[in-house]
C-alpha cells in the first residue's frame, strides 16, 4: 500500500427486497421539509414514486416536488433547484433515480445557499463548500456509477463548455441509501448495460495506476470477475434477481472511495467521456465503452505489467509461451469480447461523434498528469478517431 489515506465512509446502506422498510425511520432524524427529487418520470410509471410518497405522508412530511431531473445534469436545472430548497427551507433532498438525480441532489445541496458562483467555485476550482449544506438521501433505481455512496457530482453547463465532476467530502454523501434490486429491473436494456460498463470502468480506472503491489488491486479483480460473471447472466435475463442484486452490490463497491487507497488513479476514460457527453449527449456509460479500448490499446505499452496481470488474474489468459505484449493483448481482446456480449457501443460514432464535431469534443477533454500516460492533445484526438 502506498501513501498515506484516510477510509471514512459514512453513507448507511439498506440493502435487499426489505429496504424501503428502512425509509421511514431514517426520515425520522431529519427536520419536516423533504425535496422529492426525481428524473423524467420513470418512477411514476413503476411505482416507486407511490411507494416513496407514501413513507414520507406516513412520516408526516411536506413534499416539495422536484421533476425532470435530466440525464446529465445541467447546471442551469442545479440552479432551479436550490431555488426551491431556499424557498420551501428544505431539510432533506430525497433523491430518487440513478447517478443523474444523486449527483443533482448532492450538487443542489452545496450550491442552495453558497453566496459565490457555485460553478466557478467547485466544478471549476474544485473547492470546498464553506456555507450551510442540505442532507441528502437516496433510494437508487439504476445501477452504475456509485453516486449512491460517493461525494461525487457531475454536471453538465453547456454555457461554459464544460460536463465536470467535482468529488465532494463525506459531509454530501447521501447520508443513506436504499438499495432495492428490485427498483432496477424496469431499467430499459440500452442503460441497464451502459451501467455494467461504467462499474468496469470505475474498476479500470482505479486498477490502471501505480506499480505496487496493493491489495487493492486484489480487491479489484474480484470486483471484476464477479461483474463478469453475473452482467452475463443479467445481459441474457435481466429479471434474474441474483445477477442483478450482485451487480447493484459490486457497482456500489465499485466507487466508494475504498478502492482508491493505496493507489491513484487514471480517469482519463472518464475525462474523454465525459467531453463526448458534452458534446452528444450520450448516455454516461455508453460513452466510455466507445473509448475504452482505443485509449487502454494506446496507453498499453507504459503500463504493461498491470495489463499483463488484468490479462491473466480477471480473464484468465495463460501465459506461457507468450511475450508479456501478446498476453496483455489477450487480456484487452478478451475485454472486447465481454463488450459484444453484453452489446455496449464499440464506436463513438454511434453516438454523434464524427469529423464535425471532433474539436469541440477534443477541446472539452480535461487532460489529467496520473495514470501511466499523460495523454497530448494530439494523442487524444488520435484516440478519439479510433474511437469512431
Ligand atoms: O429520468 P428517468 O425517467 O428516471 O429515467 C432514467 C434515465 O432516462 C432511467 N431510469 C433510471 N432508473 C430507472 C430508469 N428507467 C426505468 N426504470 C428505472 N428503475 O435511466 C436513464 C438514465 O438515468 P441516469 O441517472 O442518467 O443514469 P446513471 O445512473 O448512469 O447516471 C449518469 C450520470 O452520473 C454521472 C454521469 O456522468 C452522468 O451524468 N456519474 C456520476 C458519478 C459519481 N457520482 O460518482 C461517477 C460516474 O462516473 C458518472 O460520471
Ligand atoms: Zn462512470
Amino acid at each position: 500500500m502506498q501513501g498515506n489515506f484516510t477510509y471514512h465512509n459514512p453513507t448507511k446502506l439498506y440493502f435487499g427486497e426489505e429496504a424501503m422498510s428502512h425509509l421511514a425511520g431514517e426520515l425520522k432524524g431529519y427536520g419536516p421539509v423533504v425535496m422529492l427529487s426525481y428524473g423524467g418520470g420513470s418512477i411514476k410509471k413503476n411505482g416507486i414514486y407511490d411507494a416513496v410518497v407514501a413513507v414520507l405522508k406516513e412520516t408526516g412530511k411536506t413534499i416539495v416536488e422536484d421533476p425532470g431531473v435530466m440525464p446529465n445534469p445541467t447546471y442551469e436545472k442545479v440552479m432551479e433547484g436550490c431555488h426551491l430548497v431556499r424557498d420551501n427551507k428544505v431539510d432533506l433532498i430525497l433523491a430518487v433515480g440513478g447517478g443523474s438525480t444523486i449527483d443533482y441532489a448532492k450538487a443542489v445541496s452545496a450550491s442552495a445557499y453558497c453566496e459565490e458562483d457555485a460553478w466557478e467555485k467547485y466544478w471549476v476550482k474544485q473547492g470546498w463548500p464553506s456555507c450551510q449544506t442540505v442532507a441528502v438521501g437516496s433510494v437508487l433505481t439504476m445501477v452504475g456509477t456509485g453516486s449512491e455512496m460517493n461525494g461525487g457530482s457531475v454536471i453538465t453547463n453547456r454555457k461554459a463548455g464544460f460536463k465536470l465532476g467535482k468529488v465532494f467530502g463525506p459531509a454530501l454523501y447521501p447520508k443513506f441509501t436504499i438499495l432495492n434490486p428490485r427498483f432496477t429491473m424496469t431499467v430499459p436494456q440500452y442503460q441497464m448495460v451502459a451501467g455494467f460498463f461504467d462499474i468496469m470502468s470505475h474498476l479500470m480506472e482505479q486498477y490502471f495506476a501505480g506499480k505496487a503491489d496493493c491489495t487493492t488491486d486484489y480487491l479489484i479483480e474480484g470486483l471484476m470477475r464477479s461483474l463478469i460473471h453475473s452482467s452475463r447472466i443479467a445481459a441474457k435475463n435481466p429479471q434474474d434477481y441474483e445477477a442483478r442484486a450482485n451487480i447493484m452490490w459490486t457497482a456500489t463497491w465499485a466507487l466508494n472511495t475504498l478502492l482508491k487507497c493505496g493507489k491513484g488513479g487514471d480517469w482519463e476514460v472518464h475525462q474523454i467521456g465525459h467531453a463526448i457527453g458534452l458534446v452528444t449527449d450520450a448516455t454516461h456509460g455508453m460513452t466510455l465503452a466507445s473509448v475504452s479500448l482505443p485509449y487502454y490499446r494506446h496507453v498499453m505499452q507504459d503500463g504493461l505489467h498491470q495489463f499483463v496481470r488484468f490479462a491473466t488474474n480477471v480473464w484468465g489468459v495463460r501465459p506461457e509461451g507468450k511475450s508479456d505484449e501478446q498476453v496483455a493483448n489477450e487480456g484487452l481482446s478478451c475485454l472486447e469480447s465481454w463488450m459484444k456480449e453484453i452489446g455496449v457501443v464499440m464506436h463513438s460514432s454511434e453516438l454523434g461523434v464524427s469529423e464535425k464535431n471532433l474539436q469541440a469534443v477534443t477541446d472539452a477533454v480535461k487532460i489529467l498528469p496520473v495514470g501511466y500516460r499523460t495523454l497530448t492533445r494530439d494523442e487524444v484526438v488520435e484516440i478519439l478517431r479510433e474511437s469512431m
